[in-house]
């Protein structure tokens, strides 16, 4: 649906983005990057609000610039800094973008209410917007996203602010509406990638360093995941010597889950995506 050639981006003397050669099919794709990894720099590129300094996008073979009205009508996009006019109820709101993406009057009463109550916001549909939680006014950002029914969804880190059970509940409407759309979302947690799609691109510093699925990635780690209990004060120095990738405490000692040599007394764990990203967020280029 979308194809990524040479994309790269430049402010001033930052790389943004370096290089970046991607195919976008129908399915869900998570993005993963630590802060200031490209994540919402791709994504503003992709959906036209900001212009590469290199590189091409396609949507259906053609050139997404040349494209103008026939490339938004198939687009939803959330920014990550997603603002609503203070006055607004969330009803109106919508009304209002929708307005802007050209939907109907008739249209428009038919989508809103099923978008709200995709995003169970229906009780709040009269409340001004500015009155909700942040994890409420991302979900009036997803609504907006999708009332137009767009075929290429795009969602600079929608799951920021939902609480767990809203978590669960987005996942599932995620992976329910899939079936002919692209969808691209951004995220830090890795927990919601594994929840929702096992499709994987992770950028680290600008470049892409995997676009694989995560069994690939968990299959990589296998056998080099270990985990041991070490008394707290031994910290630092278990610190050199491995690399720890999550601690818990467990009664008087630590319990430390590391890559790298096993450690004597160490038992091998089971790999999971979490061991595969911090192993590698430091290193740069890791094509897979
Ligand atoms: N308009 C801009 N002017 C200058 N530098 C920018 C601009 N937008 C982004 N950058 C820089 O480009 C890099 C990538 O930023 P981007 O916002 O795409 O990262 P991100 O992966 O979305 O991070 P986060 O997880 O914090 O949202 C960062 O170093 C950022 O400081
Ligand atoms: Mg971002």
């Amino acid at each position: 649906m979308l194809k990524i050639e040479n994309l790269s981006k430049n402010f001033g003397k930052k790389v943004a983005l370096s290089d970046i050669n991607l195919e976008l099919n129908s399915g869900i794709y998570g993005l993963l990057g630590d802060n200031g990894a490209g994540k919402s720099t791709l994504m503003r590129i992709l959906v036209g609000v900001d212009k590469p300094t290199s590189g091409q996008i396609y949507y259906q073979e053609e050139e997404i610039s040349q494209l103008k009205e026939k490339y938004r009508s198939p687009l939803g996009y959330m920014p990550q800094e997603f603002s609503v006019f203070p006055g607004f109820t969330a009803y109106e709101f919508l009304t209002y973008m929708g307005a802007l993406k050209g939907l109907s009057k008739a249209t428009l009463k038919e989508k809103i209410p099923q978008v709200l109550s995709f995003v169970n916001l229906e009780d709040a549909k009269d409340k001004k917007v500015i009155h909700f939680s942040g994890g409420m006014k991302r979900r009036v950002g997803i609504a907006q996203a999708i009332l137009n029914d767009p075929k290429i969804l795009i969602l600079d880190e929608p799951t920021a602010g939902l609480d767990p059970g809203e978590r669960i509940r987005f996942s599932n409407i995620l992976s329910n509406m899939s079936k002919d759309k692209m969808i691209l979302f951004s995220t830090h947690i890795i927990s919601d990638i594994e929840a929702i799609t096992k499709n994987i691109i992770i950028l680290n510093d600008g470049k892409m360093t995997a676009k694989t699925t995560s069994d690939k990635l968990i299959e990589s780690m296998k056998g080099k995941v270990f985990e041991k209990s070490i008394p707290f004060q031994d910290l630092s120095r278990y610190d050199k010597k491995v690399q720890i990738i999550r601690m818990r405490y467990e009664g008087q000692a630590l319990k430390i889950r590391y890559t790298g040599r096993p450690l004597d007394g160490s038992l091998p764990v089971e790999a999971k995506l979490e061991d595969y990203y911090i192993f590698h967020r430091n290193k740069s280029c890791h094509t897979l």
